[in-house]
Formats: structure tokens, C-alpha cells, sequence
């Protein structure tokens, strides 16, 4: 029985969100000013404290406990970039901790949404964004079963680690780019991240960006921050 079947979501947000609470830390986030996160040192003991509250094994990787690198670069290109999202009604999709999101809020967007997957993101999310006093809107849902939402800015990053989600997300953040949204990705070089230029990936930026867990094989990784046409 998978964690989907039999936990996350019959757990009350409450309950999540204390899980989160339990296991992580508040604590800045390097290479992004002004932003503080809900963040575990390390994953493996959040991982088995989810399986052991949910009752399952294979829970999903607590991906809302990190910063991670695609979603530090994309960070720090709206930090850097502002104009990217202020006045602009924006997505966050696969937001993780809410890092991309928290940051276009504070960069001045007039609306933000994330989506994640994972149940727990819900609760990581709503602790971070009160954390950084910004407004977030946020549902656990898979968008990319439907079509992109009417919003100017889509964000996605860290997306490529995956082979199913890799090949689900390419043609969902095309179909957005192609109606007219500013569709903005951050990825580290992840394995299923697709040839950019076949892919219409056109790249903006690199930045070195260290690494926040073990599961990455180098401290330092290159974000490359691309918009999709
Ligand atoms: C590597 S994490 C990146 C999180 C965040 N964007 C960051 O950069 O820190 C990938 C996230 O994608 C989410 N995810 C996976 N499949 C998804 C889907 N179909 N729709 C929305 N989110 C999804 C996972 O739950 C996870 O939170």
C-alpha cells in the first residue's frame, strides 16, 4: 500500500504541520537575503519519522524539508530580477517549502499559487510563508493534469529529477508558453533535464548554488535558470 493510499492526506493539516515544526528548523537561507525557511539537517531521519507517523513504507522523499538547488537559482534570479513577477499574477508549481513562491511574493507579485503533490507541502508551506509574512495561496493538487492555469508567470523548479514527471512537465510548461505566460525554470543539471535547445529551453543565467542535503553528490552545483518558449 503506497503513502498516497493510507496517509498524508487523512492526516488534519494540523497534525502535518507539527510534523513539519518537529523536524526542521527556521533558519536562513543561504544565497537568498531575506528569506527564512523550515528546513531538516538532513533526510533520512525525517524520512523514516514520515513512514513511521503515516504506517507505510516507501513514503514519498520529504522534498518540503530542503531548499533546493534549481528552486536557490530561480530564487535568486527574481531576487535579482523583480520585474520578472512584480505586478504579475503568479504559479509556483512543484513548490516543495514554498522558496520560489515566497520569493515572488516578496518580489512583488499580486498574486501567488503553489501546487505540490505532496500533502506535507501544504503544511511546510503555510509555516513558511508566515515565517516571511507574505501571502501564498496554495493547493495539493496535480496541475499537470489539467490545463495551465490563466496566470502571467509560471514557475517550476527542480523538476527534472524524475523520468515520469520529466516527461509530463515539458509539454505542460510549453503549452503555457506558447498561450502567452512567462514560464521561468530553475534546474541544477538534473538528470531527465532535456537537451535545452530541442527541448526550447533558452537560458538566462548560472549561478553556483551549495547544495542543502546529502542527496546531492557535490556541495556546490550549478543552477541554470531557463525561460521556456
Ligand atoms: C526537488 S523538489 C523541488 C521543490 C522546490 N521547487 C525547490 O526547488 O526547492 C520537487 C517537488 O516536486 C513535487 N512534485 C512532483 N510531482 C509533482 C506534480 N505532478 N505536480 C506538482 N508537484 C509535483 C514534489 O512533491 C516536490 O515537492
Amino acid at each position: 500500500m503506497s503513502a498516497d493510499d493510507r496517509g498524508p492526506r487523512r492526516l488534519p493539516l494540523s497534525h502535518r504541520r507539527a510534523f513539519v515544526q518537529r523536524h526542521t528548523r527556521l533558519r536562513d537561507v543561504e544565497g537568498v537575503p531575506g528569506v527564512r525557511l523550515h528546513l531538516a539537517d538532513a533526510v533520512e531521519p525525517v524520512w523514516h519519522a514520515m513512514e513511521e507517523t503515516l504506517g507505510v513504507d516507501g513514503a514519498p522523499i520529504p522534498f518540503w524539508a530542503f531548499a533546493w538547488a534549481g528552486g536557490l537559482a530561480l530564487a535568486r534570479w527574481l531576487e535579482e530580477h523583480p520585474g520578472e513577477v512584480d505586478g504579475r499574477r503568479v504559479l509556483d508549481v512543484a513548490t516543495g517549502s514554498g522558496l520560489v513562491a515566497i520569493v515572488a511574493a516578496k518580489a512583488g507579485a499580486t498574486e501567488v499559487a503553489a501546487v505540490d503533490i505532496d500533502p506535507f507541502a501544504e503544511a511546510a508551506v503555510a509555516l513558511n510563508t508566515r515565517a516571511n509574512r507574505v501571502r501564498v495561496s496554495y493547493a495539493t493538487r496535480d496541475v499537470l493534469d489539467e490545463p495551465p492555469p490563466a496566470v502571467d508567470v509560471i514557475l517550476a523548479a527542480d523538476t527534472w529529477y524524475e523520468g515520469p514527471l520529466a516527461e509530463r512537465i515539458l509539454p505542460w510548461l510549453r503549452t503555457a508558453a506558447a498561450a502567452g505566460t512567462r514560464v521561468l525554470v530553475g534546474d541544477p543539471g538534473r538528470k531527465y533535464l532535456p537537451d535545452p535547445v530541442d527541448a526550447g529551453l533558452i537560458e538566462l543565467a548560472r549561478y553556483p548554488v551549495r547544495a542543502t542535503t546529502t542527496l546531492e553528490d557535490r556541495p556546490i552545483v550549478e543552477g541554470r535558470i531557463f525561460a521556456v518558449s
